[in-house]
């Protein structure tokens, strides 16, 4: 049987019940997180913490349950069985369930806080032969750097992208690669590898700050400066990063190959280094 977290119950998941008033219904209004558990332990789960109590912050949500978040995740996993298999953990805070009005509620209701553990099967194909990955233009908010679950635009581009057979929908902002779907991208230039800066444009990922000091521990240079798709065809190799696909290899931009359309040397030396920072996190 799965068990959920529910404001603060740990409950079958079949008996989570949501009020059709809910915030995160009417409004999607919330903040989510992912994290990934290493058959034993989280991989940066500081990271992820800090970053939900910023998505909370940004929208002013107060939920006390906050300073908690890395033990309702560690429970979930325990609570099913997942203690010793790899598993990501889903959980999301939304402003809470109050009559449908544009303004915040006032006085504010309690948040509805809900979570839950699953196994996964991490993808390993792409990984080791890199996905296609299709360009589109930006449609999203002026405020990706908030972990909000308003992720229609992504889901309707990645599900355009894989209908077509691609492995990810990489958005341009103003002529400008931002980040993916659900993804952050790189780019080796002339040996130095090149990442969009954090800003409002792009979420800050904790799968890219850890990629980015992999390169810092192997050596080689990066820039936090976005590229132009003008310079696509300069570049001579491309990856995305995320919580479940780590650092995964991007062979071709719509039908243009990215560099020699392999995997290239700079991002296997790199995931071998995150595999490295990875496995740091178990003997911690
Ligand atoms: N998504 N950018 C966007 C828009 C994302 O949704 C994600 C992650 C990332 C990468 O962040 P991280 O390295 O912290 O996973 C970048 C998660 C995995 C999801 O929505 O399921």
């Amino acid at each position: 049987m799965n068990i959920s977290f529910f404001n603060n119950m740990y409950l079958p998941h079949s008996q989570v019940s949501i009020s059709p008033d809910d915030r995160g219904f009417l409004f999607a209004d919330g903040v989510y997180e992912v994290v990934r558990w290493y058959g034993g332990f989280f991989f940066d789960m500081e990271g992820h913490h800090a970053r939900l109590r910023r998505s909370l912050h940004e929208l002013k949500i107060k939920w006390d349950g906050e300073d908690l978040f890395p033990e309702i995740a560690e429970k979930l996993v325990r609570i099913n069985d997942l203690g010793d298999k790899p598993a990501l953990v889903y959980f999301q805070v939304t402003r809470g369930a109050a009559p449908r009005t544009h303004t915040f509620p006032s006085p504010p209701v309690p948040p509805t806080a809900y979570g839950f553990a699953k196994t996964f099967t991490p993808e390993s194909a792409g990984r080791e032969n890199g996905i296609k990955v299709m360009l589109k233009k930006e449609m999203r908010w002026a405020r990706c750097d908030i972990k909000s679950v308003a992720l229609l635009p992504n889901t309707m581009c990645f599900e355009e992208a894989t209908a077509a057979g691609f492995g990810e929908c990489i958005f341009i902002r103003d002529g400008y690669l931002t980040e993916g779907s659900h993804s952050n991208i790189f780019f080796v230039m002339d040996g130095t590898i090149y990442t969009h800066p954090e800003s409002e444009a792009i979420l800050s990922g904790i799968t890219r700050k850890n990629a980015i000091r992999a390169a810092s521990e192997c050596g080689i240079p990066l820039e936090e400066k976005a590229i132009h798709v003008n310079d696509l065809p300069r570049i001579t190799e491309a990856f995305i990063t995320n919580t479940s696909a780590e650092i995964t290899p991007v062979t071709a931009f719509n039908d243009m190959p990215a560099g020699n359309g392999r995997p290239g040397p700079v991002t296997l030396q790199l995931a071998g280094k995150f595999r490295e920072i990875v496995n740091s996190y178990s003997r911690l």
